[in-house]
């Protein structure tokens, strides 16, 4: 039995990368009986770019309907509100007073914000040990994180053996478990309606919950393709349209595309209309699932709530142990 755990952060409505990249392998993930798994919204690190609580909300609750619209299954999953879970934070404190400042500087993904972001804040510097403690808390042994993360989970490490080596010289003994990052089983990158890889934070994504109106204009004006007459033969590879297409429909109905894109009398528009077509209707019954989520709160809450309880008895767990070994 492999305790995995993982955390999304809660800066906006998922995506169909997010979806297909993350949400799906995770659900499938924690469906093996052999795990035992804790996913959570990290909606305190989100408080590091997002500073309307209105907004806050709103994407925690975008996001956790996300997840239960695609099938989460929360009697098998512990599924929780980082904020709900307050031991994180104090936990955050020890951990950030047993690493050092120097190894903080080196986080890639604090220099690329910095480089970035208008609020540059101490949060975002303190972000790891947070994500640490997340981790540490529930002595998580796997860990599911996307490339980016991986010196994220090093540093989690990092500090998990600095404390279990410092507080007990002689014998090591193992305070806190030392997690293993595990990057998600898809290689998969999914494209965005520009063909660079969809994400956030580039505007080029498709969301798979909105309104077939809106969804038709965003494949419609977001995706451009080139000219050529409807009679003529058109290159499927070379088209963002088909390769969401491809990803998206069944291998027989994608060739099926494809050889009517070469035989020419097959248009763009055509092929538009068919990937509109394989995100509402392939997607339906997510999409029916996530409305009546987000029209009921507070069905959202009452999963969130029996999650953060369920959490909050084995953090209460480790926090003791960690107060008895530091010394409190
Ligand atoms: P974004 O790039 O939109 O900000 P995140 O970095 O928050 O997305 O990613 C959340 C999860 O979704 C990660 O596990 C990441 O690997 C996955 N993911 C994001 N974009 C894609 C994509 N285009 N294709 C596949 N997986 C993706
Ligand atoms: N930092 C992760 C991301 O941006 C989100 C996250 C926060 C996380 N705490 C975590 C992931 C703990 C795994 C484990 O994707």
């Amino acid at each position: 039995m492999a305790r995995v755990l993982t955390g999304i952060q809660s800066t906006g409505t998922p995506h169909l990368g997010n979806i297909l990249g993350a949400i799906q392998p995770a659900i499938e993930m924690a469906k093996d009986s052999k795990n035992e798994s804790f996913l959570f919204i990290a909606d305190l690190h989100s408080l590091t770019q997002i500073k309307d609580g209105a907004l806050l909300r709103e994407n925690t609750y975008a996001v956790a309907a996300a997840w239960l619209a695609f099938g989460l299954d929360t009697s098998r999953t512990v599924f929780y509100r980082q904020s709900d879970v307050p031991e994180v934070t104090e936990f955050a404190w020890y951990l950030s007073c047993y690493f050092p400042y120097q190894r903080m500087t080196l986080a890639h993904s604090f220099k690329d914000k910095s480089d970035r972001l208008a609020d540059v804040n101490a949060g975002l510097f303190n972000y790891p040990m947070l994500m640490a403690a997340d981790i540490l808390l529930y002595d998580a042994q796997l860990v599911p994180v996307g490339k980016d993360q991986l010196q994220h989970l090093e540093m989690t490490r990092s500090v998990a053996q600095r404390i279990n080596h410092q507080i007990d010289p002689k014998h090591g003994s193992e305070i806190l478990v030392v997690p293993e990052a595990m990057t998600f089983g898809t290689t998969m990158s999914v494209p965005g309606t520009d063909g660079a890889k969809m994400s956030k934070s580039t505007g080029n994504t498709l969301d798979v919950f909105a309104d077939p109106k809106d969804l038709k204009k965003a494949i419609n004006k977001q995706i451009i393709t080139d000219a050529t007459p409807l009679e003529d033969p058109k290159d499927p590879d070379g088209s963002v349209v088909y390769k969401l297409c491809e990803i998206l429909m069944s291998a027989d109905d994608a060739a099926e595309m494809a050889s009517k894109l070469r035989a020419g009398g097959y248009g763009w528009g055509h092929a538009k209309k068919a990937l509109l077509e394989a995100l509402v209707d392939g997607y339906a019954e997510p999409r029916a699932r996530f409305s009546e989520l987000m029209a009921d709160r507070g069905a959202v809450d009452a999963e969130l709530k029996i999650g953060a309880e369920k959490a909050r008895e084995v953090a209460a767990q480790t926090l003791a142990r960690v107060r008895t070994a530091i010394g409190y």
